[in-house]
């Protein structure tokens, strides 16, 4: 089969698109998966750039897509020629966070999906939203599964509530999506007046140019007659934390998600106190998460918002398209 590999120390120019030998036939419990497609996220950019230190020979991407081609004895809940979809902690099945980091997280601890085949325990997929293609199902499992669990799961979403979501990468635009789902009005920002209309024509009730209004936080508070957000999707980190913090309605609550904008600065810990915020860090999710993400979806019906498509043998020239920060929703990799 063909894959991609890292060589130590990672980087875009490094990348080998190689040939391995084809996996073992599955055994009990297991499932033989052609994996069709992945999708960029953050976290994998800085796997393939070494920020995240992997062993050599490491095939990045935690997110794969693609049809069951054979199923090991005892398996329930697959069929060959299904549609299977990887999940991000193929050991955290349900209940909360087991420890272990990212020692298993494929494309990080363990071997992804940058690759034409896997064998695997059948419990590290689920089965894809229905009606959706391999690359569509391939955005799932970490952008997905993250904003999910941010609003839903941690935040307990409600119905007429507002979700602020920080610019149009993943995890935002799942964010949106799925608010919209809820029936949320969402103010979403971005750096680009352009994006910024895509924003709308998805749903999107309220506008800030987080470029041209700096002091964003404010401008969502005044959007909300002066109440706050009740949710704040914070996919920047240190450097946009004061603002949220702002946006939020005493009681609100902020997920916090990214680190585009830091990962460690000064925080207002009395403003937390005093707004009565609830802050909850997350790190993606469990199975039962996705689950929970794609039967719903199947009642919604929305699909992802994909930007490009590039090749696996041309990894790097996504990347580098991610770097670009040109891209819209989840740029796509068929394998
Ligand atoms: N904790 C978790 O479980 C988890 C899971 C997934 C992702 N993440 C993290 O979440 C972040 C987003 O990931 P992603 O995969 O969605 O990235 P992505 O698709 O590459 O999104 C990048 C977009 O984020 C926006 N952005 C960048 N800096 C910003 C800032 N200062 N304020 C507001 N928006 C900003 C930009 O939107 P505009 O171009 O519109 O300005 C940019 O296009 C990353 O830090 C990633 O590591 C965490």
């Amino acid at each position: 089969m063909k894959a991609i590999q890292t060589t130590k120390p990672a980087s875009l120019d490094t990348l080998r698109f190689v040939d391995l030998p084809d996996p073992h036939p599955p055994g009990p419990g297991e499932i033989t998966v052609r994996i069709r497609a992945s999708s960029l996220n953050y976290h994998d950019y800085l796997v393939v750039t070494g920020a995240i230190p992997t062993p050599d020979g490491r095939i990045p991407m935690s997110d794969g897509a693609g049809e069951v081609l054979a199923v090991g004895e005892g398996v329930r809940g697959f069929a060959v020629g299904d549609l299977a979809v990887s999940t991000f902690f193929p050991h955290w099945l349900d209940g909360d966070a087991p420890d272990g980091g990212f020692a298993g997280v494929p494309g990080d601890g363990a071997d992804g999906y940058a690759r034409e085949l896997v064998t695997a325990p059948a419990t590290a997929f689920t089965q894809a939203p229905r009606g959706w293609s391999a690359a569509e199902a391939a955005t799932l499992t970490c952008a997905g599964v993250t904003a999910w669990r941010a609003l839903v799961a941690d935040g307990a979403l409600k119905g007429g509530e507002t979700v602020l979501v920080q610019g149009t990468g993943g995890v935002s635009i799942y964010g949106l999506q799925i608010a919209k789902a809820f029936g949320c009005t969402v103010i979403a920002t971005s750096s680009s007046d352009a994006k910024l209309e895509r924003l709308r024509a998805l749903g999107a009730d309220h506008l800030i140019n987080y470029r041209s209004e700096p002091d964003w936080g404010a401008a969502a508070q005044k959007l909300t007659g002066g109440r706050g957000v009740d949710h704040v999707l914070e996919i920047g980190g240190s450097g946009t934390m004061p603002q949220s913090i702002f946006a939020a309605r005493n009681g609100g609550h902020i997920a916090v998600i990214g680190v585009l904008a830091g990962y460690a600065g000064p925080i207002s810990t009395v403003a937390i106190m005093g707004k009565q915020l609830k802050v909850i860090g997350l790190t993606v999710g469990s199975r039962r998460h996705q689950l929970d993400l794609i039967r719903a979806i199947d009642v919604a019906g929305y699909k992802p918002v994909l930007d490009r498509h590039f090749p696996l043998q041309d990894l790097a020239g996504a990347f580098r398209h991610q770097e670009s920060n040109t891209h819209f929703g989840k740029i796509v990799v068929d394998i």
